[in-house]
């Protein structure tokens, strides 16, 4: 039998444990309220309609169309809906194909960590070299010059994730260009992971890396609509691409699950045509506040944290606290406070000098986080 080097997601593990444990869950980054109820209606809706069998596998035409109405007003970006888009069951297939697809097995990819748990296990999963540049508190940034040491002739593709999970970065311009440019330079593919972008707070921005000159021939965008819409188990997302690039993802996605469930995919292009503005600022307004709630609870029970640019995530630190490895830290939070987070080591493929950090999640209700700040200020005591 063939043995991949995977494991099981610690992060998805984690959600099990807690409901086990009776713990407060700021491990995963979905929310636990329900959606809204516009986004409730459209699904109805959809449902009611006769839209219950396979759609075109490239994406509903209403969806795609959508979307591409949606890049234009959004993100600045011009794409013909019939041969530059693919939906996809979420962001995880997007990015997996993506893998699959265009980077050669045995060659090698680019990413930073802290990361996304999921890009070495799907690197795995494609078979490829994953690299990794770490980057540095509080600026999480990079170099030309620190890219150059991490290419090989091997090097295919670059991954960023913006804004990025779990640090909460959001990229400048400045810093986008660097790595577009060295993606010019060596003919690399770019894989941005824009899941997160209307989670952007005031005074950063988002800018879609696809914009900016030189880009758009050799990026990939991959997005979700779950965190936006606060559906993340509708299985909805969508790569972007130029022709050429979106004829192999497409090849690739056909065998893997052929369509994300079509009246979701009738429902989110509802939510793009229709909600408006203010649906977006409801929302980054809903989470700042929750992020308020938990970084005031977090400072008074004597950890630190990198305030975010963007996302629902907070990177912090605990030395105050204990000298213990972030993975026994943890687990110790998980079965004593009944809090759960996640471990900073997870966000590293190896992890030779343990990071000592941990990563809570803002994405849940007030309630959650004020339940979860409690327990949090007990431990201090
Ligand atoms: C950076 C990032 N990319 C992708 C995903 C997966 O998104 P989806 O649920 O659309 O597959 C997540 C989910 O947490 C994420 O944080």
């Amino acid at each position: 039998m063939r043995r991949l080097p995977m494991r099981e997601s610690v992060i998805r593990r984690t959600t099990i444990r807690c409901a086990r444990e009776g713990a407060v869950n700021l491990s995963q980054g979905f929310p636990d309220d329900d959606t809204s109820p516009e986004m409730k209606q459209f699904a109805r809706e959809a449902i009611e309609e006769s839209c219950h069998q396979y759609t075109d596998p490239w994406g509903a035409p209403a969806l795609r169309r959508a979307i591409a109405r949606k890049l234009a007003r959004f993100n600045g970006l011009s794409v013909d809906p019939d041969r530059q888009i693919v939906v996809t069951c979420g962001a995880t297939e997007g990015m997996m194909i993506a893998m699959e697809a265009l980077v050669e097995r045995g060659a090698a990819l680019l990413t930073f960590a802290p990361m996304y748990e999921n890009y070495v296990l799907q690197s795995i999963a494609a078979g490829l070299e994953l690299r990794v540049l770490e980057l540095r508190e509080p600026d999480f940034s990079f170099t030309r010059a620190e890219l150059e040491r991490m290419w090989t002739p091997r090097l295919q593709a670059v991954l960023l994730s913006n804004p990025c999970n779990p640090t909460g970065k959001v990229f400048t311009r400045e810093e986008l260009q660097t790595l577009v440019d060295f993606a010019c330079a060596h003919d690399l593919l770019v894989f941005a992971d824009e899941t997160y972008e209307y989670l952007v707070w005031e005074p950063h921005r988002h800018l879609s890396i696809a914009t900016l000159p030189g880009a758009a021939e050799r990026t990939v965008t991959v997005t979700s609509t779950g965190k936006t819409y606060s559906v993340t188990g509708w299985r909805v997302g969508y790569v972007v691409a130029d022709e050429p690039l979106t004829n192999e993802l497409r090849k690739m996605h056909d065998f893997h699950t052929v369509t994300a469930p079509h009246p979701f995919q009738i429902a989110i292009a509802r939510a793009m045509d229709e909600l408006p503005e203010s649906y977006y600022a409801r929302q980054r307004d809903s989470f700042a506040e929750r992020k308020r709630i938990l970084t005031t609870a977090l400072a008074a029970a004597g950890l630190t944290y990198c305030d975010p640019g963007g996302a629902y995530f907070l990177w912090c630190g605990y030395d105050a606290l204990a000298a213990e490895d972030d993975d026994l830290f943890a687990e110790r939070l998980l079965t004593e406070a009944k809090v759960a987070g996640v471990a900073g080591s997870v966000f590293y493929p190896r992890t030779a000098q343990n990071p000592r950090r941990l990563r809570f999640t803002f994405s849940k209700t007030r309630p959650t986080i004020e339940e979860a700040a409690r327990r949090l200020l007990a431990l201090r005591r």
